[in-house]
């Protein structure tokens, strides 16, 4: 199988246990099963029992109280529809390699994370994509959208709220991205490992919530907290999810038993875990602000959710080498905007502890000075 290397995770290994000041991070402050126990606020049983139960396979598609604590993020999903997988990074190969067959149409919207595309390509899928843009406050252009679309197209990829930009799809927009889908019979593929991190109040629907043919990947890595339990899920239409969980039994069985467990604890209090965590993305993210504002060589788009944000600079430059210059030299980590193909950007994660946050825009400001 030929399969194009993966640029951010390269870039992230590369980098990630060396860097002095980590501006790359995208998940919300990651905690212990300590902060865990401590932030429920109450003697969880569950947790306490742990190391007494057995490390059997467990309930291969997913532990109940884990996929009812996921059926619990959408308005109206049975637990029937949902697999559990070894992260979302697992929920978007599982959909894509169910769906998508050599001369199949893929319409990726990019930038995104690299599975969208370079997945579909491996499969033999023509991929087209649909290109978000600065200028339009990187939402997708449906217009675009539905110039694309032909009876080939068997899955559109979306990722909202956006890693890079941390943009979301407003409601309006995906209500029309659901009606072009549907007249094309396509499935629509979403990406939701960043959603409920809005920056603004609200409930933001899944696909799920607004298509018979919507699939949803999430998992508890980013907006939970915890990515060290390498547990998300895939959620959809019976059909696919029957057909997938055939090719589950071959690539997994399973997820990690205690994994879940876990998993369910923590979606069982995920307002409380929400709270903490949308109080740090709303605080960060005026931080954030205020460097923008504050730094000639730097502008960006705001975004309205996620942890991220793509960082545009003024410098003669490409991102690569002025990423790697600022990592070799200063120990400051960010991802070249040339790993999303985006040309004279930076993207920031900004999701982590807010003193660490300052102090790693600081070091940023003063390694800045050298273009003034
Ligand atoms: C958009 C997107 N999808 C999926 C993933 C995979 O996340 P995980 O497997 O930890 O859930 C990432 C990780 O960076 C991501 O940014």
């Amino acid at each position: 199988m030929k399969i194009d290397k993966f640029g951010v995770e390269y870039w992230m290994d590369l980098y990630e246990t060396k860097c002095r000041y980590n501006l790359a991070e995208t998940c919300v402050d990651s905690i212990s099963i300590d902060q865990l126990s401590e932030l429920i606020g109450e003697e969880e049983e569950a947790l306490g029992g742990l190391s007494s139960i057995r490390l059997g396979y467990g309930e291969i598609p997913g532990n109940l109280a884990f996929r009812k604590g996921v059926a619990g993020l959408y308005r109206n999903l049975d637990v029937d529809r949902i697999l559990s997988t070894n992260g979302a990074i697992g929920a978007n190969f599982l959909a894509l390699f169910t769906l998508v067959e050599p001369g199949d149409e893929v319409i990726a919207v990019v930038p995104t994370y690299q599975q969208h595309y370079s997945i579909p390509e491996s499969l033999g899928g023509r991929v087209k994509y649909l290109r978000l843009k600065k200028e339009d406050d990187f939402i997708p252009d449906v217009v675009a959208l539905e110039a694309m679309m032909s009876d080939k197209t068997r899955v559109i990829c979306l990722n909202s709220p956006n890693n890079p930009t941390g943009q979301l799809i407003p409601e309006g927009v995906m209500a029309r991205i659901v009606e072009i889908a549907r007249a094309y019979g396509a499935y629509i593929l979403s990406d939701e490992v960043y959603r409920h991190l809005n920056q603004k109040e609200g409930y933001v629907p899944s696909v799920i919530d607004l298509y018979d043919k919507g699939i949803s990947t999430g998992s508890m890595s980013k907006v939970f907290s915890m990515a060290g339990l390498r547990l998300g899920w895939m959620a959809g239409p019976l059909d696919v999810i029957a057909k997938a969980y055939n090719i589950r039994h071959y690539n997994m069985i399973s997820c990690g038993i205690l994994d879940e467990v876990i998993g369910g604890v923590a979606l069982k209090h995920k307002d409380l875990i929400l709270k903490r965590n949308l109080g740090i993305i709303r605080e960060n993210l005026e931080i954030l602000d205020d460097f923008v504002k504050g730094e000639p060589h730097i502008d960006y788009v705001k975004p309205q959710g996620g942890t991220t944000a793509l960082l545009y600079y003024d410098m003669a430059m490409t991102s690569t080498e002025l990423c790697t210059l600022m990592m070799e030299e200063e120990g400051i980590m960010l991802v070249p905007g040339d790993c999303f193909d985006m040309g004279p950007s930076m993207r920031i994660g900004y999701a982590f502890n807010p003193s660490e946050l300052r102090e790693g825009l600081g070091k940023l400001s003063e390694f800045l000075r050298r273009f003034d």
